[in-house]
């Protein structure tokens, strides 16, 4: 029941193709141009009003296509003076994702799909667009991010580049100038190179070589492992799953669910230093369609943990810098308020201070959460550090890379 947004493309592109009168063999050459001019695209800052940032700048191959520096929030802009207000998620293993759903029914995790899920799925920490075309619009026209004013600047920007002579080699393409629709050209031309397997969804983990029977894990990581899997320990694999789909598909490390965990705020943040200001996730202020919603404020994203270990920011806020604290966080949020949140001037413990309190209903209390304050946390220190060694299994590049993008 899955809906193959960025697999579904190759395929999409071939009925495209097709549905024009061209052979297979043109068809497959259309996709394969239109990826290679989304690559150049994609390491091009010429594509941004500054002249100075790239996609690449934010989503850098070097560490999984995310952020290259532990600050929670890049710059951009016309001067590259405006920061953004959500940290930069990795683009790795994003081909599965399903189209955005309120009521989310699934046999491959839980294994009934009579269950309703709730709100799953969509691209983005909110999940307000479900394809790479969609998205790659919001940083070409965003004000902090490329800063093109319309659609036109973008495709007068890719006229003057040096590849731009490409669109015109594309079947059934035709030179850009005289396109109408070269913006969505552009737009298509990102998403079908964020589907590179090779740099996109690769497989080449500790994690994958062991499933593979090709390595071993060592004790800690094993134990690491059985902790994250563990109902009555981390219970992480409960929204970030561990093991493989029904069709033997490699495990994700995410449902695609969009969870309120409570993290707290985040005031290095520059929009945070208005104090009225929330980034309630799904109910906005980003996302609209959804603002009346009261019961999704806070809801995010679960991201997918492959490649994690190589973040320097972590959570759609960026506000903890290592893995220790984030699993530390987990186990110890409600046992330990004090150590996460702020105090008001009577010394009384804000939690979840990053959401007004009318919504603090929506906050997820399973395991390894809902344990009282003062209780002994889920996780020990030392268990703790078993579970950071198992998530630095999760990093591509143990198994040599797959270097044919197919
Ligand atoms: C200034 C930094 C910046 C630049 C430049 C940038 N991005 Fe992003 N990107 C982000 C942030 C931040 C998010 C999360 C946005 C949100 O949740 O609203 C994101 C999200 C995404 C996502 C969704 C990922 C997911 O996990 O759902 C994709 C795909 C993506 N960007 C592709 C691109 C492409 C393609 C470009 C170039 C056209 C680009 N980005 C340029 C910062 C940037
Ligand atoms: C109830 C579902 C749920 C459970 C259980 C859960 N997570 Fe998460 N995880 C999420 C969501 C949702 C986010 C993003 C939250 C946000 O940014 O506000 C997240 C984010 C993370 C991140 C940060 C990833 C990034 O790219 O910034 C890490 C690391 C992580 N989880 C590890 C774990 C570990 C380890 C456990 C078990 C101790 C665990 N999670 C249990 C839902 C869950």
């Amino acid at each position: 029941m899955l809906v193959l947004l960025w697999g579904a493309f190759a395929t999409g592109c071939f009925a495209q193709g097709a549905a024009q009168g061209l052979s297979r063999a043109k068809a497959f050459r259309r996709a394969r141009a239109l990826s290679e001019l989304g690559r150049k695209m994609f390491f091009d800052p010429s594509l941004s009003s500054s002249g100075a940032v790239s996609c690449a700048s934010c989503h850098d191959p070097a560490f999984a296509y995310g952020p290259p520096n532990s600050m929670p929030v890049q710059p951009g802009g016309k001067d590259m003076t405006q920061w953004g207000k959500r940290a930069v998620p990795s683009l790795r293993y994003l081909q599965a994702i399903p189209q955005f759903t309120e009521h989310y029914f699934d046999a491959d995790s839980n294994g009934d799909d009579s269950i309703d899920n709730g709100p799953t799925g969509g691209l983005t920490w909110d999940g307000r667009v479900d394809r790479g075309r969609d998205q790659a619009r919001l940083p070409l026209l965003s004000p902090y991010e490329m800063d093109n004013d319309s659609p036109a600047a973008v495709v007068a920007r890719v006229r003057k580049a040096s590849y731009a002579s490409d669109l015109r080699r594309l079947p059934a393409g035709g030179a850009i100038a005289e396109r109408k629709d070269a913006f969505n050209l552009i737009l298509s031309a990102f998403e079908a190179w964020e589907q590179d397997s090779g740099e996109f969804y690769p497989y080449t983990s500790k994690y994958d070589a062991w499933l593979a029977g090709k390595a071993s894990l060592s004790d800690r990581e094993g134990r690491g492992l059985r902790l994250f899997s563990d109902s009555d320990k981390g219970n992480c694999a409960r929204c970030h799953i561990a093991t493989r789909g029904a069709n033997g598909t490699p495990p994700q490390f995410t449902d695609y669910g969009l969870v309120a965990l409570g993290v707290p705020r985040n005031n290095k943040i520059p929009a945070n230093s208005n104090p009225g200001w929330h980034d309630l996730g799904m109910c906005g202020p980003e996302r609209v369609d959804l603002r009346s919603r009261q019961e999704y404020c806070g809801r995010f994203m679960t991201p997918t943990l492959r490649n994690v270990a190589v973040r320097k920011a972590f959570f759609h806020n960026g506000v903890f810098h290592t893995l220790k604290e984030v699993v530390e966080f987990y186990a110890q949020r409600d046992t330990d308020p004090e150590k996460w949140y702020p105090r008001n001037d009577s010394g009384t413990v804000l939690k979840f201070d990053d959401l007004p309190p009318r919504y603090s209903g929506n906050i997820d209390n399973v395991l390894p959460f809902g344990r009282a304050a003062g209780a002994k946390p889920a996780l020990t220190d030392e268990e703790i550090r078993d579970l950071v060694a198992f998530l630095e299994t999760l990093t591509d590049g143990f198994l040599p890379m797959n270097r044919s993008g197919n």
